[in-house]
């Protein structure tokens, strides 16, 4: 998780990210680094851009990993999760990267299986999703450099969203001006303060001079039906139009972890525009998660770091 990271970590996350990412000169698609280890991707939810990176990550560093398909498991013939683990265990695996709809669900897994496992959470629940805001700083850092002077808005269903958790933290730790969560009130935890936000529930004054719009969709996987909001009277009120970036900063750039819902949270024409960062967010996202395969498998030494 992100919550109690320390910002000198974070940090040397983000220049390894940018050794990987080359920083504009060569990218660099494949690296020793862990040769002969096994990484096996466990992903219990639906996922294109984080299962896909992590294994993009993993082969560009010359490791070998395989995606574990849960739904053709024996865990359908009655095997529990724990026995499952302890069989793949004695494949002499070295990180199991796992995504879950459960919070809670890669530290569970870090203490059932043997500790010489890296456990690295790709989303738990409705709470962090670390990796995710990791690339999402690295993206800001890449367009914005210093954090210190920069506003930050998160927009839309930030109850649901383990991508706001983990942004909000990342974002305090490194130290912004200003972090700003914008949505209706059924979308926004009653006790978020804490956290160090802002609270607006009208899109265009959460938008004014910001530097940063990140979008979030509406997440219906972890609504009750009965509590869906209607998605054009959604889009009237929250979906982001050329006109509401109009308010933001002139330099101000838009980002979406996605998956994307166009016309619902996002209108086509800005998740598509100048000002869009979404498809550098993903790009960077490999960039970023070889430096955590490789930081946490014990592979960066002082020759790679940037
Ligand atoms: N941003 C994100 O986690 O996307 P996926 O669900 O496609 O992995």
């Amino acid at each position: 998780g992100i919550e109690g990271l320390k910002r000198e970590l974070l940090l040397e996350i983000l220049d390894n990210a940018a050794f990987f990412a080359g920083l504009g000169e060569q990218i660099i698609k494949k690296i020793p680094l862990l040769n002969g280890k096994t990484i096996i991707n466990l992903f219990f939810e639906p996922s294109t851009r984080t299962r896909t990176t992590f294994e993009l990550a993993a082969k560009r560093l010359s490791a070998d990993i395989l995606n574990f398909n849960i739904s053709a498991s024996s865990t359908s013939k009655g095997e529990t999760l724990i026995d499952m683990l302890h069989n793949l265990e004695a494949m002499h695996c070295d990180m199991f990267v796992v995504r879950h709809d459960q919070a809670g669900a890669a530290h569970f897994i870090a203490q059932h299986v043997s500790p010489h496992i890296s456990i690295v959470n790709a989303g738990d629940g409705r709470h962090e999703h670390p990796t995710q805001a990791m690339l999402d700083m690295f993206t800001i850092r890449k367009h914005k450099g210093d954090f210190t002077q920069l506003r930050v808005a998160i927009v839309g269903d930030i109850l649901h969203s383990r991508v706001a958790r983990s942004e909000i933290h990342a974002l305090n730790t490194l130290g912004v001006a200003e972090v700003r969560v914008v949505g209706p009130k059924t979308l926004i935890p009653k006790n978020i303060q804490p956290l160090g936000v802002k609270v607006f529930h009208n899109l265009r004054e959460g938008l004014k001079d910001v530097d940063v719009i990140i979008m979030l969709r509406l997440q219906k996987e972890r609504m009750q039906s009965a509590l869906l909001p209607s998605e054009h009277e959604y889009f009237q009120y929250y979906g982001l139009t050329e006109e509401d970036v109009d308010v933001a900063h002139p330099d101000a750039i838009v980002m979406h972890p996605g998956p994307i819902n166009r016309g619902v949270e996002i209108a086509s024409s800005v998740a598509d525009g100048g000002r869009s960062v979404i498809l550098q967010q993903v790009s960077n996202g490999i960039a970023v998660r070889m430096a955590i395969m490789a930081m946490t498998l014990g592979a960066m030494n002082k020759e790679f770091r940037f």
